[in-house]
């Protein structure tokens, strides 16, 4: 039996090897699949001893996927894009660098929430690591607008400059004041203290409204959002199920069914 893990700190209460199992049980395959620590500089050590205890697949999280996309010998084109590596896989003795978060995010809002992406106004909050992983995939899925807004503006640049594409700009200065979008996305880590982005002067009347992250972490902005009028609001955590369905397909050819499985997280983590 293969090995799997996901890397990263903390690790503990990581949700993926619940959610590898169940792929596996609902393909027909026994996975075994464990959480590992990874402090930065620690990755290439990590890996190299689970390697050797026969690993062939892992994930990669926080704060660890820069660390991966510089240690993999080799990476595809959307984890290239995306400057960080959420997947490995062991090939012919080394470890090839994938990233199936922007897919993830894209087909949680398409497939599971039924939205359209063609030519909507997009709003990303954020400008680090996340926000970088899913720019790629929300532009290919050809939305008309991605406009960026970030606590340091700096950054924001640099990934407007990075995507060098016409539809990716500058939120308006002072964040996205007066500015309507369809879809307001909060790529920052600002929940992960229970806290709003700062500043927040988004829109949110009759947006779509989607936090990266899942359960308590996404409360204070998606209540945020519904309390200034938001359409609809959605978590993170069916792009958390998403990206590991496009990992679990990378590693064992077949694209396992997702809906039960986010149906069952979904009833512990709110
Ligand atoms: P991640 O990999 O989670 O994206 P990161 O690369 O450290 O982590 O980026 C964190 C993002 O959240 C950045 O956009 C950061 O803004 P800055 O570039 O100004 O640091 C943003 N962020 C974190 N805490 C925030 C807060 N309280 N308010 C607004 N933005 C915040």
């Amino acid at each position: 039996m293969s090995l799997y893990a996901v890397f990263g700190h903390p690790i503990d209460h990581s949700l993926s090897p619940r959610i590898h199992e169940a792929f596996g049980a609902l393909t027909g395959r026994l996975v075994h699949y464990e959480r590992r620590e990874a402090h930065p500089g620690g990755l290439a050590q990590a890996l190299a001893a689970f390697a050797a205890e026969g690993g062939r697949g892992a994930n990669i999280t926080v704060p660890v996927k820069g660390e991966a996309f510089t240690l993999a010998a080799r990476v595809t084109a959307r984890a290239a894009r995306a400057r960080a590596v959420n997947t490995l896989s062991w090939d012919n003795g080394a470890w090839v660098g994938d990233n199936t978060d922007g897919i993830g995010l894209v087909r949680d809002l398409t497939v599971n929430h039924g939205w359209s992406l063609p030519d909507r106004r997009v709003l990303l909050i954020g400008a680090g690591g996340a926000a970088q992983g899913i720019v790629g995939p929300l532009l290919d899925a050809g939305i008309a607008i991605l406009a960026i807004s970030n606590r340091t503006p700096a950054r924001a640049q640099g990934l407007v400059w990075a995507c060098a594409d016409a539809r990716v700009r500058l939120a308006a200065a002072g964040g996205a004041a007066g500015s309507r979008y369809d879809l307001v996305i909060n790529a920052t880590a600002a929940g992960l203290s229970g806290g709003l982005p700062a500043p927040l002067d988004a829109v949110f009347e009759d947006a779509i409204v989607y936090d990266l992250m899942y359960g308590p972490k996404a409360r204070a902005f998606l209540s945020h959002a519904r309390a200034h009028g938001a359409r609809e609001v959605a978590d993170g955590l069916g792009m958390l199920v998403e990206q590991a369905a496009e990992s679990f397909l990378l590693w064992h050819g077949v694209r396992p069914p997702t809906p039960s499985v986010l149906e069952r997280l979904r009833t512990e983590v709110d």
